[in-house]
């Protein structure tokens, strides 16, 4: 009997459920989106059961369209949207409060009052982030204040919370492991990367009661087994966990100090490997929790750019210039503009390395002749100056002229991005062959766990690198250009709301 592992990528805006074989090859791919809900401006939330839901349905298809049957999955790797905070009934199951979003921005107010207290040091310090609505730590508290009692049904130990890696393996093993893993810790603005506990002084801060909080496990190791019924009669390990930009790491295998990708999904996001010192940035970068692997934690610089393919999704959506995103590619190519025009895309306030939660998005440079196909080179650009952003930053911070981009996700599929983004990077950019890494990696951890690859050597031979992009455009045009950017994110963070 062929054996096969199942990754479940979680997303922002869908979710996934990929089997892959023992030669790293996509068998079958099922995805489904969910709905998105935005009570006031800027805030962003999930109903955790609708995320549950298309869970299972991607599974159904998966299992449907490969004829592989569940006992023919020799064990599941996990991987998610990260921060995104639920909080659940122990008994019943059941979320008190929607899933709040990652990019949300309804705890600023808790945010700024931590940042006003001056915590800000003893927090980066403890966790490697800055204070931000971004991370699960207010989030939590705002579910807390704003349910009637939560508090202190929390206190009574009636409460669980997790990020969705928690919530999912806990429905799959109908409520019997409360888990996460290091990565997902890591992001909850709670978890000391130092000692890899939870940290009690913050805790104590923001009155989160411990009995809520999940145990932290490593990214490769059995966390507990799904029950038949949620898994259409199969009782599968799980093996794998992490967040989706580490399992990202993990798929584009930069296991080497100085190594680094970049995921353009609903975000972008930048993770260099550190090796196993947490390298502290001078320059609001964060210092995360990468893997840990075999007893040893390995650590990462990570810089966080909150929108990429949502914009390409706002063209789309909103602004209707096209039906589907591939379609960006040949417009920009269209596009007679000289570059002149900037889209600066922060729709929901600018993340690394500025961190203004209030800035919101703008275009620069627009004249009586600028049309549909000059914004939407822009609005690509964006992704790519907004890269060279954080690169540069991380650069300075690590001392390492970083050879090599490894790019995946969605919009690394643009071939005139990936050019776009190597000449302002002045950088080759390495295309994954398989673009969906970030489930490759889940695969990979949930695979080395139950021997499925015996060791990290075996999964050289699968990771293949796709296409390379040189860089080709002329230093001074680089330069002008890229000042130009930071002229247009100057004027916007003038602007705020
Ligand atoms: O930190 C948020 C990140 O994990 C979300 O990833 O792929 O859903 O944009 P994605």
């Amino acid at each position: 009997m062929q054996q096969f592992i199942m990754a479940l990528d979680e997303g922002t805006t869908s979710t996934r459920a990929i089997i892959f074989d023992h030669q790293g090859q996509k068998i079958t791919e099922a995805q489904c989106e969910f709905p998105q809900y935005f009570p006031h401006p800027g805030w962003v939330e999930h109903n955790p059961n609708e995320i549950w839901n298309a869970v299972q349905s991607t599974i159904a298809q998966a299992f449907i369209n490969s004829h592989i049957r569940p006992e023919q999955v020799i064990s599941i790797g996990i991987t998610n949207q990260r921060e995104t905070t639920v909080i659940w009934d122990k008994k019943t199951g059941e979320p008190i409060y929607n899933a709040i979003v990652w990019q949300s921005r309804q705890t600023n107010e808790l945010a700024e009052n931590l940042i006003k207290q001056d915590l800000g040091e003893m927090i980066r310090q403890k966790t490697g982030l800055i204070i931000d609505p971004y991370f699960s730590a207010t989030k939590i508290r705002w579910i807390l204040d704003h349910v009637a009692g939560a508090q202190r049904r929390a206190e009574k130990g009636e409460l669980l919370f997790g990020t969705i890696d928690t919530w999912l393996i806990w429905k799959l093993t109908n409520g019997r492991v409360h888990a996460t893993d290091f990565t997902n810790a890591s992001r909850t603005m709670l978890f000391n990367i130092h000692t890899l506990q939870w940290d009690e002084d913050i805790l104590r801060l923001l009155n989160i009661p411990a009995q809520i909080l999940p145990e932290v496990k490593s990214n490769s190791e059995i966390y507990g087994y799904t029950i038949p019924y949620h898994f259409f009669g199969g009782t599968v390990p799980i093996s794998g966990v992490a967040g989706d930009q580490q399992a990202a790491l993990i798929g584009q295998l930069a296991l080497e100090p100085g190594m680094v990708k970049n995921t353009y999904g609903t975000g972008s996001f930048i993770v260099m490997n550190t090796g196993q010192n947490p390298t502290t940035s001078n320059h609001n970068l964060l210092t995360t929790i990468a893997y840990a692997l075999n007893g040893n934690v390995t650590y990462a610089l990570e810089g966080s750019v909150f929108v990429a393919g949502s914009a390409i999704q706002w063209l789309r959506d909103s602004m209707r210039f096209f039906k589907d995103a591939a379609d960006s590619e040949k417009y920009a190519l269209e596009s007679k503009s000289n570059n002149e025009v900037y889209v600066v895309p922060a729709f929901t306030g600018l993340g690394a390395p500025y961190w203004d939660a209030q800035a919101r998005g703008a275009i620069f440079g627009i004249t009586r002749g600028t049309d549909r196909n000059d914004l939407i080179k822009a609005t690509l650009q964006s992704l790519a100056y907004q890269t060279r952003d954080v690169v540069d930053t991380m650069e300075k911070d690590s001392d390492i002229k970083i050879k090599a981009l490894r790019v995946d996700g969605g919009a690394s599929n643009n071939n005139y991005l990936m050019q776009f983004q190597a000449d302002i990077l002045n950088t080759p950019i390495e295309r994954a062959q398989i673009l969906e890494t970030t489930s490759l990696g889940a695969a990979f951890l949930a695979g080395l766990a139950t021997r499925y690859w015996r060791d990290l050597n075996e999964l050289k031979q699968v990771f293949k690198i796709g296409r390379d992009f040189e860089p080709k455009m002329d230093e001074t045009a680089r330069q002008d250009l890229y000042q130009g950017w930071l002229t247009a994110v100057r004027a916007t963070q003038l602007f705020k709301h």
